[in-house]
């Protein structure tokens, strides 16, 4: 299989530096890079704009309505949270809400009927998320799952935080409550949970540079490229 039609997962917890990592990497091999988590925050802030939290159904209704490929969520979701007059406030109410609606069976069929679409029109991709080597693409040619201390995640996301506004009221127990709570969530929920596929290489992300993680990700590849 020549490189450029490879298909590659990379799975985590919250804030383990997938979407970071996963970005070079794919760019480093010329892969399209898919993030599966972007599209479940575009449900949920659906959900918080037009009152649906409680009703996932309609959300799903209402979603499925606008009919709006992978490449349109992504640019209408980053389009709203840039526009938004408050963004460290709506990334953390979009994070306190998104284990939930993930964890609906009908929300994840759903998205994953947008994820599946995009993949049947391209070839080659990095996706990321929770449960694409499991579920989304279990032929994947590589599978990762990336892990790293609740701490270390929560120092990460603070910091990120700190950079789009540097007099956020958002504190760093906020965000470790928060990752702790989804990581939680995720991985017990009875449809589709967080958990790494059988055959992923485990990739610890604690006291390493993005570039010495993205290393060891192709090193892995070149190595056990067919
Ligand atoms: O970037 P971070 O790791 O904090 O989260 P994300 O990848 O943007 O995912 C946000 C949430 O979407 C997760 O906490 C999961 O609840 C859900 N998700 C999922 O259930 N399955 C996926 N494949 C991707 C995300």
């Amino acid at each position: 299989m020549h490189i450029d039609h490879l298909n590659i997962a990379v799975d985590g917890g919250a804030a383990t530096g997938k979407s970071t990592v996963s970005k070079i990497f794919a760019e480093r091999l010329e892969l399209t890079y898919v993030n599966s988590g972007l599209v479940y925050r575009f449900y949920t802030y659906y959900a918080i704009k037009h009152s649906l939290l409680n009703n996932l159904e309609k959300l799903v209704s209402e979603v499925e309505h606008l009919s709006i490929s992978y490449e349109n969520i992504v640019k209408t979701f980053e389009h709203e949270i840039n526009h938004s007059s408050e963004k460290d406030k709506l990334i953390m109410e979009i994070n306190n809400n998104v284990s939930p609606v993930a964890s609906s069976a009908k929300v994840r069929t759903s998205v994953n009927k947008t994820l599946r679409h995009f993949m049947s029109t391209h070839k080659g991709i990095v996706m990321e998320g929770r449960d694409i080597g499991t579920v989304v693409m279990p032929d994947a040619d590589f599978k990762f799952f990336l892990i790293v201390s609740d701490e270390e995640a929560a120092r990460r996301r603070h910091k990120e935080l700190i950079k789009i506004n540097p007099h956020t009221k958002v504190t760093y127990e906020e965000i470790l409550h928060n990752v702790k709570e989804r990581n939680k969530m995720d991985s017990t929920r009875q449809v589709d949970p967080l958990k790494a596929a059988e055959n992923a290489n485990i990739i610890s992300t604690d006291n390493k540079t993005v570039e010495q993680i993205v290393n060891e990700m192709i090193h892995i590849v070149r190595v056990n490229e067919i």
